[in-house]
């Protein structure tokens, strides 16, 4: 039959990449090989673009990468923002008066992540030294703390709320839905540990994805996507072909036309290897 579609748009955590945080050879070798054969591989991650680098060493990306859930569109793994979507003065506003009274057993901790230049920053409230440590050491970024009465100057590109590794994601979400709805807030994980992001209401890696296609000259039925999250739904929903992993939520698994092995099974490369 042969493979017939011009891009490859993968998410990393929890899709191109293992449990360990690693892409093995097989994935490597596989997305290399179509690069080699002109087929754009596009990255499209939460991730910030520092805490890329380190798990895509060996992988010849030559396109844009999709960062922060595409609040942050980068040309390429060492350039500059092609697109920047920073949060709304009045979703700002309500995101603080929402930390004011909301903070609570559940949601614990409010992280706000600023992007000043190429750096990336997170201001904490209440923080957990170690699962501060741990997230910023995920995100490759500092830390300082926040203060909710003055709020910093530079401009936001999300909201990050770390939610107690045992608090129900369906406990949070029954007190805080309307909210949630109204911020159009993403569900994350990370190696089991939850929280809730939220940033620009016109960024989500759909947008992204559309974005990246007109500066690549193609269209979205063109792009085979691979995702395992809530934060992959308009991706998968858009691409011409939205593939969930095994491993991935109820709601990527709903919105995927095909489901891959998992990411502990080279889930990517098996199934793109299917359509050579
Ligand atoms: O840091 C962000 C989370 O680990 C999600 O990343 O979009 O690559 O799955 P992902
Ligand atoms: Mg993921």
């Amino acid at each position: 039959m042969g493979f017939h579609y011009k891009a490859i748009f993968v998410d990393l955590d929890g899709t191109l990449l293992n449990s360990q945080k690693k892409i093995s050879k097989k994935n490597l070798d596989c997305l290399n090989s179509f690069i080699d054969s002109s087929i754009s591989v596009v990255i499209a991650t939460g991730r910030t673009i520092k805490s890329i680098k380190n798990v895509t060493q060996g992988l010849k990306i030559n396109t844009p990468v999709i960062t922060l859930n595409g609040s942050d569109i980068r040309n390429s793994i060492d350039g500059y923002s092609m697109l920047l979507n920073y949060i709304e003065d009045e979703l700002k506003e309500a995101i603080f008066s929402m930390c004011r009274s909301v903070i609570n057993g559940n949601l614990n901790y409010a992280i706000q992540n600023i992007l000043v230049d190429t750096a990336h920053g997170f201001y904490c409230l209440h923080p957990n030294q170690i699962e501060v440590d741990e997230f910023s050491s995920h995100y490759d970024s500092y830390v300082k703390e926040l203060d909710l009465d003055n709020p910093p100057k530079e401009a936001i590109v999300s909201f990050l709320f770390l939610l107690t590794p045992d608090s129900k994601r369906s406990a949070f979400l029954e007190e805080q839905s309307e909210i949630l709805k109204i911020f159009n807030a993403k569900f994350c994980t990370f190696n089991g540990w939850p929280w809730i992001e939220i940033g620009s209401s016109h960024a989500n890696k759909g947008a992204a994805m559309q974005y990246v296609c007109e500066y690549l000259g193609i269209q979205t039925k063109d792009v085979i996507a691979f995702g395992d999250g809530e934060n992959d739904v308009e991706m998968l929903a858009q691409a011409g072909l939205g593939v969930a992993m095994a491993n991935a939520d109820v709601h990527a698994l709903k919105i995927a036309k095909a489901k891959a092995l998992s990411n502990d099974e080279d889930g990517v490369s098996d199934f793109l290897e299917r359509l050579k």
